[in-house]
């Protein structure tokens, strides 16, 4: 079992890394969890799965063990699911020594750590990500929620777990579809941060379609050091952590435009050849350089055009996004591959080239 820490401002935690869940317990003891009730959220396509696997394990320890199974889908991530978790903790007689488990992609992950945030002003939680997305994204950074109304991740809080254990052969049964959607923020995180990371992404391609142990472990490590790496130096999210949103002002615009037909990744895959397009056309990214990263998104079945979209919508629909301040559009843009920069400033007229490389067919190229 391989291990790291995630330094926080306040508390530091491990992840760890094996291809099985024989080594649980042992995380388990090393963070010092010892013998008190556990409660397993989950969601129905990974209780098929994994949570035999888990409570088998658990359970020579532990003879407290509960689980909640939620349907899948991020449109039951909002407080109706949460206050259903609530009555079964009530149910249950979880205390504050109680340990909350959320196993899953990220809709577990964001949820589980929401209800154990809040119930009894917070209880242990462990991550035991599932989807690729999760393994290299939502488990770490301690940002936990929910929807509300239409509003994604409108509620919610920072709240860091007790560990977290990456099992990446869990993919195995992750449809492909979302194992390129987790692959758009693992490109995302070598543009930013690492074009030698980026470099390897490109070309051990085969390799992570064939989903290979070693390759898949190395890549999930080195996006969780990376993010963790921005994180720890801005846990609150005021600065330096908004370079991990490129790709997604444009992304989540298509997102709620394309009203969530297309995944989250496929979405921040389209946003970050809009952005790399307006980072070549204002003179910072290289012409070569923004051909290979349209060549990677597509070499992972990745979209990169959305033309199904009204241009004038989707300029208008980047300024609805919560981050948004004070009338400000801010973009992450890249001066070459593995280093970004945030600007506040780009005129219309700019903004709108941008929109309509994405919006426009091929051949008008
Ligand atoms: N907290 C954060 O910092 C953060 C960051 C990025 C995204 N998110 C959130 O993460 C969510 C998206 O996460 P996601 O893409 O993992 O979605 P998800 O949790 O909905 O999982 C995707 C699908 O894969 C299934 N699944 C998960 N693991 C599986 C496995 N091993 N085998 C078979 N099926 C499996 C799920 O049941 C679901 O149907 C969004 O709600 C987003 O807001 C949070
Ligand atoms: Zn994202």
């Amino acid at each position: 079992m391989e291990k790291f820490y995630v330094q926080g401002e306040q508390v530091s935690y491990p992840i760890f890394f094996a291809n099985t869940f024989d080594f649980l317990l042992d995380a388990l003891e090393e963070t010092g969890l010892g013998k008190q009730k556990i409660c397993i959220i989950t969601d129905q396509n990974v209780d098929m799965y994994y949570a035999n696997i888990i409570i088998k394990q658990l359970q020579i320890k532990y003879d407290r063990i509960f689980k909640f199974v939620m349907p899948p889908g991020e449109k039951h991530k909002h407080l109706e699911t949460i206050y259903q978790i609530y009555n079964f903790f009530l149910e249950n007689q979880l205390d504050r020594q109680s340990v909350v488990i959320a196993l899953g992609g990220g809709v577990v992950g964001d949820m589980a750590g929401f209800a154990a945030a809040t119930y009894l002003r917070g209880l242990p939680f462990i991550q035991i990500p599932t989807s690729l997305l999760s393994q290299v994204d939502s488990s770490v950074g301690g940002k936990v929620g929910v929807d509300f109304q239409k509003h994604k991740n409108l509620v919610g809080s920072f709240y860091q777990p007790k560990f977290v254990y990456i099992n990446p052969s869990t993919l195995q049964t992750l449809p492909t579809r979302e194992i390129n959607a987790g692959m758009a923020e693992v490109i995302k995180h070598g543009l930013i941060l690492d074009k030698s990371y980026y470099d390897f992404v490109k070309e051990h391609r085969q390799e992570v379609m064939d989903l290979c142990p070693n390759t898949m472990t190395k890549m999930i490590r080195r996006s969780c050091e990376l993010k963790s790496s921005i994180v720890k130096e801005d846990e609150k999210e005021v600065g330096l952590r908004e370079i991990l949103n490129f790709g997604h002002t444009l992304g989540h615009a298509i997102e709620t435009l394309l009203d969530f037909t297309l995944l989250h990744g496929e979405c921040v895959a389209i946003g970050m050849i809009g952005a790399a397009y307006l980072s070549y056309q204002i003179g910072e990214l290289s012409l070569i350089q923004f051909e290979d990263i349209k060549q990677t998104i597509l070499a992972y079945d990745l979209p990169v055009k959305s033309l199904n979209i009204d241009e004038i919508k989707l300029y208008e629909q980047l300024f609805m996004d919560k981050k948004v301040k004070q009338d400000k559009l801010s973009f992450v843009l890249l001066s070459k591959i593995g280093e970004a920069f945030r600007v506040n400033q780009l005129s219309e007229e700019i903004i709108y080239t941008g929109i309509h490389y994405l919006c426009r067919a091929e051949e008008e190229d």
